[in-house]
């Protein structure tokens, strides 16, 4: 493969493609909005110099990663010379329905489809396409460009050549591959997103404050951060929703959220992208600053 289009060029989309054109990949960066794609190349270029400085790519690398990007507003022209597109839009099942039914029309016969979705049944996304055998899961984690890991998940007609050459693909991109199924949350959300909401029931029960509850997953189980910085930095709302995703996908009331997560995401405390989560997030400070709210 040497062509991949990504489809949304926000938090995630601009580190996929970062990633796969710094390992050779010409790439399509397509998003809706003219200004997220200005916004992406910026970030995409401001992470580079991140890595120049470090001395882990050259000047050249730099400037040749930022050439084989280009970015397109229309999805059909975006993905016309396509071997792989990896969709990376807002999380929303209709959303990404509607562009899988897109993209099964526009892309050649010979394409892989993959989706980078937290939570939407890989199976239900291929069953809108007429090639359901080569659509699969390739759930990068946040920060793209950092982080190792690509959770792979197979849909229910997900082939094994797809699986094979999307595991070939992910070593080919300096990151490790690891193979799942497609059941509610997959494995990484499953396990994390009851953790999280755990995490924020011991604050609403009033077993342990904000700092406490944290400290005692950071310093006791070697976490890099607390579960309650982890759910502001992924997003309350996000985690609200892939809650309601497992809630729903198994029927089983241990995922339900937690009312203190549902009534901060109403309220429209959000965490970091907000401003104001479990902690406050204020510009140009790197202090952690528990909310008003928790103290
Ligand atoms: N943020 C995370 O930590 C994280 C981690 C792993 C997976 N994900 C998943 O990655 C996907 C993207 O998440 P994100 O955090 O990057 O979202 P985001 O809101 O930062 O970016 C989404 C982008 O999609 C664009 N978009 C919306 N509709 C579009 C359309 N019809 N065509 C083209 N572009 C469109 C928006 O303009 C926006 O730029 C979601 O499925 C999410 O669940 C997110």
């Amino acid at each position: 493969m040497k062509h991949v289009s990504v489809i949304g060029s926000g938090t995630m989309g601009n580190g996929i493609a970062h990633v796969f054109a710094q390992n050779n990949f010409q790439v399509t960066l397509v998003d809706i909005h003219q200004a997220q794609l200005e916004k992406a190349i910026q970030t995409i270029s401001k992470n580079l110099d991140r890595q120049l400085a470090k001395g882990s790519i050259t000047a050249d690398q730099k400037k040749e990663t930022l050439d084989r990007i280009s970015l397109e507003a229309d999805i059909i022209t975006g993905v016309k010379d396509a071997e792989l597109v990896v969709e990376a839009v807002t999380e929303n099942a209709e959303v990404k329905l509607k562009i899988f039914k897109q993209l099964d029309e526009a892309v050649s016969d010979h394409c892989i489809l993959a989706t980078n979705t937290s939570s939407i049944s890989i199976t239900k996304i291929a069953s809108v396409t007429k090639r359901p055998r080569s659509v699969i899961g390739m759930h990068f984690m946040n920060p793209v460009p950092v982080m190792k890991l690509v959770e792979i998940i197979n849909g229910y007609a997900t082939s094994k050549e797809t699986t094979s050459s999307i595991v070939e693909l992910t070593k080919q991109i300096g990151k490790i591959p690891c193979v799942v199924n497609d059941y509610p949350g997959f494995v990484a959300n499953r396990i994390l997103m009851p953790m999280i909401n755990e995490a924020v029931y011991t604050l609403y029960e009033g077993v342990a404050g904000v700092e406490e509850i944290d400290t005692v997953m950071r310093l006791g189980m070697a976490h890099p951060m607390g579960p309650l910085q982890l759910a502001d930095f992924i997003g309350l709302d996000v985690c609200h929703s892939i809650l309601e995703v497992l809630h729903s996908g198994f029927g089983n009331p241990k995922y339900a959220p937690c009312p203190l997560l549902t009534n901060m995401v109403t309220a429209g405390n959000l965490g970091v992208k907000s401003g104001e989560g479990f902690y406050v997030y204020k510009v140009g400070s790197k202090d952690l600053l528990i909310s008003e709210r928790f103290k």
